[in-house]
């Protein structure tokens, strides 16, 4: 049988008790960490959400709390009266918040027994993933995941305060509710009452929170779930969330302004860490032509030249025929790379290859002159026309892509953020931001055959070309914008369209055609031609600001109850096959018959 709390009222959280209280009873309650038998003393490191704290049990002095504490064992649920005492001469631990103090025990009862966990539940044993996370709930008794929630807390109180200081109204937007394009899949759910129909989840809440801006709401900001059926990788969740903000009258340089001061606010509350103001601001164009990205990492320098102009006539023919056939040739300076042996850049070919490098091309500057296989293709006044443009030195290793603009910037791009990463460039120390603005409005789509919104189709473009959208509408700039935060798109937004008629004219241009156009988005276009203000806003992912301010990879750490990288819950065991006659309600057949309890 398990003890009662009884009357018993905890006076402090275990890893609150310090020197302060020296001399007072307290009363603490928490999970047992370790238990330590020093023949005859007995040591319980008890542990609740704010620390650990030694408990001391002396059978002479309590011989009934010390005969209980013998059967305490790893993660009881134990609850102790006693009195505050200091730890004996060379027992204290200057490491602990608690450890110039111990609980002197009186009395002792377990609330709760406790299997043995499945593993340590401390810091240093590395247990896989699976397994902690089948076991979310002992998981996140640790104090590294738990750290990880408390801090993320504290973003989301302060990100609250903020907006609503600044006059944010916080609004909440349905869930069940028709497709928005993000550029995802979308979540269906199937409805019961109208059989064959379906609610899709919201992939962000972008066309209700641009209503409200139609209603007169001035300003809204939601800390809110979204939903996204796409591949996932270490910062991409199936369900996230976004603090989504919209404001009306304001053009980019407002909504910027405004959103850095709250990104400026939360590092300084979880962190204090001072950002300066502005933010750098860049172009998409500046962006790809310095650092082949559309997110470029800034805690470093490494960028990227453009050498087409002085490889179009070389003897290298690779170099020439792509510069001569439109393509791009590009270089990076890798500064004190030419120590790379073979293997190393063997690995980074095969990593510039990803991302569609037919080859990667380098050059070790040595005292003798180049090292290269491609050198005997140059002339020497070509080599020092490279070697100038690219402020190339002894010691210095220099890599080249010549492909379409697409695959050299991004496969170029890509290898510095890795080069950067492997030479220690990136320190977790340094938090560089960037706004990236003026994207393009559309990108061609190949395997749809059509131009894609880049942003999504409510982006307004900059107003010098919106008359490009009739002569060569992929050359239209939106106004759009990201946060960049060290190499990760942690925020975009956009101004959005207001006139309805250039509305209709992007989903023309995406090739959605009229009718399709008054059946998705119908409500949007009717709400347009009602009085519509300029207005725009941003959506900034929580889960991936979290994880860079708690300095982790993955952004399962920030989130409670994450989900894997193939969108299961290894914990609820979510998603799960259905009862027939839930599906016969909902009017469904399946084309394949499921086999029960097979996962992937
Ligand atoms: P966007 O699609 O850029 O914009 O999303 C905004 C931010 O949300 C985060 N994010 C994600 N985080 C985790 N997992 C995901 N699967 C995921 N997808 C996106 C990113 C991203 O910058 N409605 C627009 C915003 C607007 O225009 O106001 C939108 O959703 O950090
Ligand atoms: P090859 O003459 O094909 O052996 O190529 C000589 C060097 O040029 C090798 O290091 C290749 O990786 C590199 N190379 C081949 N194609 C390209 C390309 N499109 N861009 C950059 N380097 C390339």
């Amino acid at each position: 049988m398990n003890d009662t709390l009884g009357s018993w009222k905890r006076s402090h959280y275990c890893g609150s008790v310090t020197a302060d209280q020296l001399g007072q009873d307290v009363c603490v309650m928490g999970w047992v960490q370790r238990r330590r038998d020093h023949g005859g003393l007995i040591f319980i490191d008890l542990r609740d959400r704010e620390g650990v704290l030694q408990l001391a049990l002396d059978p002479d002095r309590d011989p009934a709390a010390h005969q209980k504490a013998e059967a305490v064992r790893n993660e009881f649920v134990v609850a102790v009266i006693g009195k505050v005492s200091p730890r004996p001469d060379g027992t204290v631990n200057p490491k602990m918040k608690t450890g110039e103090v111990e609980i002197e025990v009186r009395e002792l009862k377990i609330l709760n027994r406790s299997e043995t966990p499945p593993f340590m539940l401390d810091e240093f044993t590395d247990v896989a993933e699976n397994i902690r996370l089948k076991y979310r709930y002992l998981d996140l008794r640790r104090a590294s995941v738990q750290s990880c929630l408390m801090l993320r807390h504290r973003v989301t109180r302060t990100v609250r305060a903020y907006l609503d200081e600044n006059g944010f109204l916080d609004i909440e937007t349905p869930v069940l509710t028709k497709s928005t394009p993000e550029g995802a899949r979308d979540y269906l759910v199937p409805s019961r009452v109208n059989n064959g129909q379906f609610y899709a989840l919201p992939q962000s809440p972008q066309l209700f929170k641009q209503l409200l801006m139609i209603s007169g709401y001035d300003r809204y900001a939601q800390i809110v779930k979204c939903f996204r059926d796409e591949d996932l990788r270490a910062d991409r969740q199936p369900e996230f969330t976004q603090i989504d903000c919209e404001m009306s009258f304001v053009d980019r340089e407002d909504v910027m302004t405004i959103m850095e001061g709250m990104i400026a606010r939360v590092f300084k509350e979880t962190r204090a860490i001072e950002l300066s103001l502005p933010m750098r601001r860049m172009t998409y164009a500046e962006a790809l032509d310095k650092y082949g990205v559309d997110n470029p990492d800034l805690r470093f320098d490494l960028e990227l030249v453009e050498i087409t102009a002085l490889v179009k006539s070389c003897g290298f023919k690779v170099f020439a025929e792509v510069a001569a056939g439109g393509g791009m040739v590009k270089a990076l300076n890798v500064k004190g790379g030419a120590g790379f042996s073979r293997k190393e850049l063997d690995e980074f070919t095969a990593f510039a290859a990803i991302y569609g490098a037919k080859g990667l091309a380098w050059v070790k500057m040595t005292a003798e002159g180049w090292q290269s296989p491609i050198a005997k293709f140059f002339k020497p006044e070509e080599l020092s026309a490279l070697e100038k443009a690219l402020q190339a030195e002894e010691g210095d290793l220099l890599l080249f892509v010549a492909d379409s603009a697409k695959v050299a910037n991004e496969s170029l791009g890509r290898l510095r953020q890795h080069l950067g990463q492997k030479l220690g460039l990136a320190s977790k120390e340094k938090y560089s931001f960037s706004w990236v603005t003026d994207f393009p409005m559309l990108e061609w789509d190949e395997e749809e055959k059509r131009h894609v919104a880049v942003h999504h189709p409510f982006t307004a473009p900059l107003d010098e070309d919106v008359a490009l959208l009739e002569t060569d509408p992929g050359k239209a700039r939106a106004k759009a914008y990201d946060l960049v935060l060290n190499g990760s798109e942690i925020g975009g937004g956009s101004i959005r369209i207001h006139d309805q008629a250039i509305q209709q004219k992007i989903f023309s241009l995406l090739g959605i055609g009229e009718e399709e156009a008054q059946e998705k988005f119908g409500f949007l276009l009717d709400a347009l031609s009602y009085g519509a203000p300029p207005h725009g806003g941003i959506a900034f992912g929580l889960d991936r600001l979290t994880m860079i301010l708690a300095g982790t990879d993955s952004i399962r750490d920030v989130i409670a109850f994450p989900k894997t990288q193939k969108a299961t819950c290894l914990l609820s065991e979510a998603p799960g096959v259905v009862a027939e006659k839930q599906l016969q309600e909902l009017g469904i057949r399946l084309r394949k018959p499921v086999n029960q309890g097979k996962r992937e």
